[in-house]
C-alpha cells in the first residue's frame, strides 16, 4: 500500500458511511472526525473486544469510567501543566507550525520551499477550558490528556471497594484530548481521541517481568484482531524518548502507509503517579498489603492503546484491490470480529415471495449477528457494496429457494457461493463463525 493509498481509505470511510469529516457543512474542523453507522459499529466492536480481553477475562482486573473533567491541580500532580509539551518551531514566510522533532531544520519548509524558520517553543498540549457561570468564578481547568489519572486519584476508592490484591488491574475506556500541534493522517494524530488504558499495581521486583507479559498480551491483541503480523512490532524505547514519568516503555508500531508508526504504548511509570498524588493531595493513595503487614504504593505498568488507531489499523490492514473478471473490486478484509456487519441478506428480486422468505432468515440470524438486508439494486451491486463495508458473508434468496429451501452462501475474501439449507442458515454461519 503506498502513501496515497490512506486517501483511497478517506475515500471509501465516507462512501460506505465510516467516518466523516466531523462539522462537514461548516468546512470541517481540522483533525476532528465523525464515526458513521459503520464507523460506529465497527469503533464498539474495538472497544469490546478490548473491554474482553483486559478486563471481563480477567479476574484480577476490574474497570471502572471517570469523569473527563478533573480537578485542576490533578494535572499539576501529574506532570502535564510543567511537562506535557511538544517543542515547536513556525515557518516565518509561511505560518505553517511543525513539531522540531518532526522535521529536518537545517531544510526548507515542505510547504513553501523557504528557509526561515522561528526559534523553538515549548507549547502545552493540554486543552483549556473554564468551570462556572460567571466570569468572575471561572476556574480554568483541563480537558484530560489521558484517561490514567481518573485511575490513579480513584486507586484507594477502587482498592476498598473491589477487594483486590497484589498484582491487579484497573482499566478504563474514553475520551481524552490534545491540542496537537501537527495533525493528519486521518483518524492518527488528532485533538479529541479515545484511549484504552489500563494500569497494573505490582511490587517493585516484578516491574521487568510484567512489562515483557504485558508488552506480548497486547502485541497478541492486535493479531486477533485479525491484523498481518509482518506489519506488526514491537519496539523498545531509547531513553531519550520516554515519558516524563517512564523509566522503560515499548510501542507497539503498525506498518502504515505513511510509515512505522504507534498504537499504543506498555510503561513502567514506577510509582511516579501516586507518589505526585500523595504530594498534593490532602488523601494518600496507599496500599496496605496483609502478607508483609506494611503500607507503601505499588508500582505501576501502563497499557495505553488508541480506540481510533486501532479502528484506523483495521481498516488500512483489511484494504485491498483486487481484479474480478476484468473489473476492480475493492474490499475489506475484516476480521468477523471487527466488521461492522457480520452477514447481509439478499432476495434476488423484490417479488414472488422471496423478500418474506429473506425476512425470516434475516430476523433469525440478527439474534446473534449483527445483519443487514438488502433488497435494492443488481446482486452485483449489492455483493459491491458489502464487500467494501466489510461483511464477511452474504445469504441470498432466490427461485431455487421456492424449489428445494435452499439459499446462496458467499464468502466474502473466496467470493465462493454454495448452497445450504435454508433452515440450517444460522447454524452454518455459527460453524463458520466459530473459526473465525
Ligand atoms: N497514559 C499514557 C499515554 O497517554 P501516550 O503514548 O501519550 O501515552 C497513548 O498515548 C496512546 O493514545 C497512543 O499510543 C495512541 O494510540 C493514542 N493517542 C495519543 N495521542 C493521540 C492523538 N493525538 N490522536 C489519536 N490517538 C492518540
Amino acid at each position: 500500500m503506498d502513501i496515497k493509498s490512506i486517501e483511497k481509505v478517506v475515500s471509501l470511510s465516507k462512501r460506505r458511511g465510516f467516518i466523516f469529516q466531523s462539522s462537514e457543512i461548516y468546512g470541517g474542523l481540522a483533525s476532528t472526525w465523525d464515526y458513521g453507522p459503520l464507523g460506529v459499529e465497527m469503533k464498539n466492536n474495538i472497544k469490546n473486544l478490548w473491554w474482553q480481553d483486559i478486563v471481563t477475562s480477567r479476574r484480577n482486573v476490574v474497570g471502572m469510567d471517570a469523569a473527563i473533567l478533573m480537578h485542576p491541580e490533578v494535572w499539576k500532580a501529574s506532570g502535564h501543566v510543567q511537562n506535557f509539551h511538544d517543542l515547536k518551531v513556525d515557518c516565518k514566510n509561511c505560518k505553517a507550525r511543525y513539531r522540531v522533532d518532526h522535521i529536518d531544520l537545517s531544510k526548507p519548509c515542505v510547504r513553501c520551499g523557504k528557509t526561515d524558520w522561528t526559534e523553538p517553543r515549548q507549547f502545552n498540549l493540554m486543552l483549556k477550558t473554564s468551570l462556572g457561570a460567571t466570569a468572575d468564578s471561572d476556574e480554568v481547568t483541563y480537558l484530560r490528556p489521558e484517561t490514567a489519572q481518573g485511575i490513579f486519584v480513584n486507586f484507594n476508592n477502587v482498592v476498598n471497594t473491589a477487594r483486590q490484591k497484589l498484582p491487579f488491574g484497573i482499566a478504563q475506556l474514553g475520551k481524552a484530548f490534545r491540542n496537537e500541534i501537527t495533525t493528519g493522517n486521518f483518524l492518527f494524530r488528532t485533538r479529541e481521541f479515545e484511549q484504552m488504558e489500563m494500569e497494573f499495581f505490582i511490587y517493585a521486583e516484578d516491574a521487568k517481568e510484567q512489562l515483557e507479559y504485558w508488552s506480548q498480551e497486547r502485541l497478541n491483541w492486535y493479531k486477533k484482531l485479525g491484523v498481518r503480523e509482518d506489519k506488526l512490532r514491537l519496539r523498545p524505547h531509547d531513553k531519550n524518548e520516554l515519558a516524563h514519568y517512564s523509566t522503560a516503555c515499548y510501542d507497539i508500531e503498525y506498518e502504515f502507509p505513511f510509515g512505522w508508526s504507534e498504537l499504543e504504548g506498555i510503561a513502567d511509570r514506577g510509582t511516579y503517579d501516586l507518589d505526585q498524588h500523595n504530594k498534593f493531595a490532602k488523601k494518600k493513595q496507599i496500599y496496605f498489603d496483609q502478607v508483609n503487614n506494611q503500607h507503601f504504593v505499588p508500582t505501576v505498568i501502563e497499557v495505553s492503546a488508541g480506540v481510533d488507531r486501532a479502528f484506523l489499523t483495521c481498516l488500512v490492514d483489511a484494504y485491498r484491490e483486487e481484479e474480478v473478471n476484468g473489473e476492480q473490486r475493492v474490499v475489506l478484509k475484516l476480521s468477523p470480529k471487527v466488521a461492522p456487519i457480520t452477514v447481509a441478506v439478499f432476495p434476488l428480486v423484490k417479488k414472488d415471495e422471496l423478500p418474506e422468505i429473506a425476512e425470516k432468515i434475516f430476523t433469525e440470524i440478527q439474534t446473534e449477528y449483527s445483519a443487514f438486508f438488502d433488497i435494492g439494486g443488481s446482486i452485483g451491486k449489492r455483493y459491491r457494496r458489502q464487500d467494501e463495508a466489510g461483511t464477511p458473508f452474504g445469504i441470498t434468496v432466490d427461485h431455487q429457494t421456492l424449489e428445494d429451501n435452499t439459499v446462496t452462501l458467499r464468502d466474502r475474501d473466496t467470493m465462493e457461493q454454495v448452497r445450504i439449507p435454508a433452515d440450517k442458515t444460522l447454524s452454518e454461519l455459527k460453524k463458520r463463525l466459530q473459526n473465525a
